[in-house]
């Protein structure tokens, strides 16, 4: 690959969890496998205390989410640096643009800058607005691109003004909406899966698919990001952006070729044929849920009210699942069912496509959908792979039927390793490739269609959210979602192929 131009990443509020935990290790994977430019540069900014030496030991030489520090950690440090400023008002980057504006020099950075904003999102307006108050979204002199961290916005409003205020002082070319999920390798498979194999895309539509299904499932509480969570909840957190990603790469149409905005086209387009929830619709079709206490694997788990950060009388969902329709030629009349939640059983998340039975009934057990029949399952996370469960004849007398599994695990690729999504991201933004971003009008869209549901639940107290003990697949009355006899979700292990008997969790 070629390398890009020299540049410097600069890192609004550089002191926190994301700038270690994720950040700066893909960086430093970045930097061993030799695809960073020879100029390259990180420049943290925040308020917290730091020299470039202490910085650089935080980040790098004591951080515990940087593998393998065998490689060469000292050439990685020296092209980290911090600037202290008082304030994030207008004039402190008055202060940064002027170190900033040094390295430039010194690194010869051809004033190539990607601005990252790792900051609280109350911050998210304010400092691109800082930014080019001090001429930093000019592009006459190298070129300027601005990373924005989820949340993009509370809600439709203040999504759509959230953008409307970035594009005052930026181009949609100059800005990259970061979802991490659209960093996957295996959510950029499904494309792959769907657009470069004749055998699927012929049937990958309302005549031969009964429904399809989403899974996002944490095993993990709110940890220690109960203050942000209880403002959020599962619907903002996980569904307005990765879930219905999920959605648009499973559902969207062939896009007339693979650069950024034809993939983009044709999301938005999904996105808008979306069938809105109306509010009278919300209790049969949205079922939220909040994780109670109970003893896993013999330690008690907390229930979320007593979490820290958390209200004590919160009405938040920790889980949420959801039936809803696109109206479209393609999947008219198909159910699409997504779910997402946090103390569930195990970490998991896959998409499961059921097809219908065959039209004529030869063989007793393939004349209707069921939770074993034929379903091809994308396992995004973990032992990502792709599994397609089929009938297969009972070695002896009659025509019995059995259903098993083909199945392929990312594992299996020898010498291929499972990138990080920040790395496959950050990468992509220093290459100024968009593709893996989202586009402003996606994401309005996308609060489109999640608003009508946060509204009904604002304005109708008595919509029920159930209590789940944790370690429990969420509310028993989501299982009534799934419309068919005898159907159900498919209840994943931590292991692709093992489902109905054990189950390692
Ligand atoms: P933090 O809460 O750790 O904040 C980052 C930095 O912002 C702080 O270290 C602080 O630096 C500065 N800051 C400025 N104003 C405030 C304020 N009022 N309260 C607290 N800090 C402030 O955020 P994260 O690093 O966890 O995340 C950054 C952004 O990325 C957030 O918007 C988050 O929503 C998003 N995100 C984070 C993920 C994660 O895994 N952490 C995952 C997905 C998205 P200083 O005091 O030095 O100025
Ligand atoms: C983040 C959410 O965007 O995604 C978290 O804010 C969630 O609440 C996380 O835990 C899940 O990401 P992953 O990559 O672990 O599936």
């Amino acid at each position: 690959m070629s390398k890009s131009d020299n540049l410097a990443l600069v890192i609004v509020g550089a002191s926190g969890d994301l700038t270690a935990r994720k950040l700066i290790p893909a960086l430093y994977n970045l930097h061993i496998k030799n695809l960073l430019p020879s100029g390259f540069i990180v420049f943290g900014v925040g308020r917290s205390e730091y020299s470039d030496d202490s910085f650089r030991h935080r980040v790098v030489f004591e951080n515990e989410n940087l593998k393998d520090k065998e490689g060469d950690v000292q050439s990685f440090a020296d092209r980290i640096f911090y600037e202290s400023i008082e304030d994030y008002e207008k004039d402190s980057f008055g202060t940064v643009k002027d170190k900033l504006m040094s390295l430039n020099e010194a690194h010869e950075l051809h004033e190539n800058f990607i601005f990252y904003l790792s900051t609280p999102p109350s911050l998210y307006m304010t400092v691109p607005e800082h930014l080019a108050a001090h001429g930093l979204n000019d592009e006459s002199n190298g070129w300027k691109r601005l990373v924005i961290e989820k949340p993009f916005g509370y809600d439709l409003e203040s999504g759509r003004k959230l953008n409307e205020q970035l594009l005052k002082n930026y181009k949609e070319e100059q800005l990259y909406r970061i979802d991490h999920y659209l960093g996957k390798e295996t959510v950029q498979n499904v494309l792959v899966t769907r657009f470069s194999n004749g055998i699927f895309e012929p049937i990958w539509n309302r005549n031969y698919i009964n429904h399809v299904e989403i899974t996002a499932s944490e095993s993990i509480g709110v940890e220690d990001r109960g203050g942000y969570y209880d403002n959020s909840g599962a619907l903002r957190d996980m569904v307005q952006n990765h879930l219905l990603q999920l959605v648009a790469l499973t559902a969207m149409e062939p896009p007339i070729s693979a650069d950024a905005d034809s993939i983009r086209n044709e999301k938005v387009k999904l996105f808008k044929s979306l069938r809105p929830i109306k509010p009278e619709q919300v209790a049969e079709q949205v079922i939220r849920g909040q994780y109670l206490e109970a003893t896993i694997k013999g330690e008690k788990a907390k229930s979320y009210r007593e979490e820290k950060g958390v209200d004590r009388e919160s009405r938040t969902e920790t889980y949420l699942a959801l039936k809803f329709f696109i109206d479209n030629w393609r999947w008219a009349g198909v159910p699409f069912y997504i779910r997402t939640g946090k103390r569930l059983p195990t970490r998991v998340t896959e998409i499961v496509l059921y097809f219908k039975p065959t039209p004529h009934h030869l063989f007793s057990k393939l004349n209707e959908v069921s939770s074993e029949a034929n379903q091809l399952v994308i396992r995004i996370q973990p032992n990502e792979g792709i599994l397609l469960k089929f009938g297969m004849k009972v070695p002896g007398a009659g025509f019995n039927v059995k259903y098993v599994n083909m199945d392929f695990h990312y594992a299996d690729l020898e010498g291929e390793e499972v990138p990080d999504a920040y790395e496959r991201l950050l990468l992509d933004c220093i290459n100024g490739d968009p593709t893996l971003y989202s586009r402003g009008d996606a994401v309005n869209a996308a609060w489109e269609f999640v608003s009508p549901i946060l509204k009904a639940w604002e304005n109708d107290k008595d919509l029920p959210l159930y209590g789940y003990p944790s370690g429990t697949w969420g509310p028993e009355v989501a299982d009534d979602l799934i419309e068919g006899k005898d159907l159900t979700w498919r209840y994943p292990c931590k292991n692709l192929t093992n489902d109905g008997g054990f189950c390692e969790l």
